[in-house]
């Protein structure tokens, strides 16, 4: 039965993995024995995992790459490409702008949906190419938010492209059926990382008992939900999204 979560012989290419959410799941693909990639801005957060992730005794490798901008993503494919075929891939790296419908410029929406989106799905396409190209029955997963099934207008371009990811998700995971790819996302509730500043030990303490669970999310709270989709576990699962909110979204 416990091998139903292992990923040993797999490579696992992670965004976002420099710190928070990312690094989490780098940790949970390397403890399930996963090589894994790791990639964000800042390099030397990026060694720091790198590190973490050898002393399991899995290969780990890095590169530096801002994901706002299309050649970086296109110089980042053309590293992942080198590293050997992709088994598993987790689109995590996003950023949010915490402003209304009625007050976000047209620069800020284009800035998340570059990010956010844009570089999620070339990313996906490319991945998704070399699994067919040399016939490996892959797992992508999105991380969403909760905030994509029911958004926060507070955030609401950053709800939109996290909706937007949800959809092609779908799509993506019709496409590639017949080719043994799978396709899904993982949609976290709120998440103690940078992400969420607003977090100081007073809010924790208000929020927390809104929370069926009782508690605020840790990454490693995520890092789970993204091994188990990748992992032969979840072998007939394609085209769904697990929520990992401790029960918030029963109350919101
Ligand atoms: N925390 C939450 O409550 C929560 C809730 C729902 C969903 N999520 C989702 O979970 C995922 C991880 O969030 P988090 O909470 O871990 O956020 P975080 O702590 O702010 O980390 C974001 C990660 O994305 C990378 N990143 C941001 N902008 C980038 C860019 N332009 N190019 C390349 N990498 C970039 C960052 O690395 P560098 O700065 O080194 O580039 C970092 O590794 C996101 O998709 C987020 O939307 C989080």
């Amino acid at each position: 039965m416990s091998d139903m979560f292992r990923l040993d012989g797999k490579t696992a290419l992670i965004t976002g993995a420099s710190r928070g959410i990312g690094r989490a799941i780098a940790m949970a693909f390397a403890e399930q024995g996963a090589r894994v990639l790791l990639t964000a801005r800042n390099m030397e957060l990026l060694k720091e995992v790198r590190a973490q992730v050898r002393e399991l005794g899995v290969s780990c490798e890095c590169f530096a790459a801002d994901l706002s901008d299309m050649k970086e993503v296109e110089r980042l494919i053309g590293w992942a490409g080198e590293q050997g075929p992709i088994d598993c891939y987790v689109n995590n790296a996003a950023f949010t702008a915490y402003k209304k419908p009625t007050e976000t410029s047209p620069e800020t929406m284009a800035a998340l949906f570059h990010t956010n989106y844009r570089a999620s799905i070339m990313l996906a396409q490319a991945v998704a190419a070399q699994m067919r190209e040399h016939e490996i029955p892959g797992s992508i997963v999105f991380i969403t938010s909760i905030n994509a099934l029911s958004p926060l207008p507070g955030q609401a371009a950053y709800s939109s492209t996290k909706a937007a990811l949800e959809s092609m998700m779908k799509s993506l995971a019709s496409e590639l059926a017949p080719f043994g790819v799978r396709v899904n996302s993982v949609a976290p509730g709120a998440v103690l990382t940078d992400m969420n500043p607003h977090f100081t030990p007073e809010k924790i303490a208000e929020f927390s008992p809104k929370i069926p669970l009782g508690r605020i999310g840790d990454p490693e709270d995520i890092g789970g939900a993204a091994v188990f989709l990748c992992s032969p576990a979840a072998g007939y699962i394609t085209g769904s999204t697990i929520v990992v909110d401790g029960g918030y979204l029963l109350r919101r």
